[in-house]
């Protein structure tokens, strides 16, 4: 009979065999749940050999990188490279607003600062007597993206090559270690629990790869990244406050291209349009729009107006998947 505990048992016994006494293993890490079990399990199987690498590609969320940081390196032990590529992300992306293009430029620009980083540790890892070559890649791939890299060759097979830096990764001949490839996000979840990763990490909802920038509508600049950052902080607390957060599947706030005029004080201002999107799933495919109460909406919309410089108006959107989809572009 199948038990968590024998699972993670067996499991760090397979990793351990697999990559030897000396082997090591290099992995991207986002703060998500599935990259943070992933790289949890590898370093009670294999400690320091294996090496984790959050890229910041200057769309993250508000602090997004320094909780991560601290999350994996002080709460979890991991061994964890921070790469701030912020600069680089955010002058390849400038003049750039159609969604196609941004997803295209943040992902290849990952690949590359991801590869540069793997060669540096592969190198300085050449020198340490106590273990040998990088060998192999980690991937938090589950269950459901086997199944679908399978069967499915639709827009989101597209989405999954952005993640998916397996064999890219030029003249390195990385094997490619999967340890969560059997399991369904409920059972990451479980997995996660038992292995003290906390609860609020362990139910955080997923966060695209391409991150804010496709939340914020056209051009990505620092201004609009200051008012979608700030505006989808005060909706992340305020759907925690009301003890929400669960029941939600994914939310966020979007940055809107086009202005509208508002009073504020007594003034006539020419601000910033917020889009607040919730939504209730269970696979991501189809989905509601959550059905806050007015008094809910109310006390998020005054907070972002008041606190977030800029911004005169938030709209809620009310449309399901399909034919909305969750992200807005
Ligand atoms: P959509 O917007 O297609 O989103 O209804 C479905 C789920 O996929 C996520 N998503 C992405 N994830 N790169 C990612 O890593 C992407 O380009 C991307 N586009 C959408 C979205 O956040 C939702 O969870």
């Amino acid at each position: 009979d199948w038990t968590m505990e024998k699972f993670v048992d067996k499991e760090i016994e397979r990793i351990r065999a697999m990559v030897g006494p000396k082997g090591q293993v290099i992995g991207a890490v986002s703060g998500g749940v599935d990259s943070t079990v992933a790289a949890k399990l590898m370093q009670n199987a294999i400690g320091d050999r294996f090496h984790a690498v959050l890229v910041d590609n200057g769309v993250l969320r508000m602090d997004e990188a320094k909780i991560v940081k601290k999350t994996l390196t002080e709460h979890l032990g991991i061994n964890l490279t921070v790469v701030d590529a912020t600069d680089l992300f955010l002058g390849r992306l400038k003049g750039v607003s159609e969604p196609e293009k941004k997803r295209k430029i943040i992902g290849n620009t990952f690949i590359e600062i991801f590869q540069d980083k793997a060669k540096q540790i592969a190198e300085a890892a050449k020198d340490s007597p106590k273990a040998g070559d990088i060998e192999w890649l980690l991937q938090g791939t589950l269950y459901p993206d086997v199944i679908e890299s399978i069967s499915f060759k639709g827009p989101s097979a597209t989405i999954k090559t952005h993640h998916n830096v397996g064999g890219l990764l030029e003249g390195m001949h990385l094997k490619l270690i999967e340890p969560l490839r059997e399991l369904f996000k409920d059972e990451v979840r479980a997995l996660g629990t038992n292995l003290g990763i906390s609860e609020e990490l362990v139910w955080r909802h997923p966060f695209p790869g391409p991150g804010l920038a496709i939340r914020i509508l056209g051009e990505v600049n620092e201004e609009q990244l200051r008012i979608g950052r700030e505006a989808d902080k005060i909706f992340i607390d305020e759907i925690v406050a009301a003890g929400l957060y669960r029941k939600i599947s994914q939310a966020y706030a979007a940055v809107l291209k086009d202005r509208a005029v508002g009073v504020m004080g007594d003034k006539r201002v020419y601000g910033q349009i917020i889009a607040l999107r919730a939504v209730e799933t269970t696979d991501f495919m189809t989905a509601d729009w959550f059905p806050f109460d007015g008094e809910f909406l109310k006390r998020v919309s005054r907070r972002i107006v008041n606190e977030v410089d800029g911004v005169c108006r938030v709209l809620y959107d009310v449309t399901s998947k399909p034919p909305g989809t969750i992200e807005m572009e």
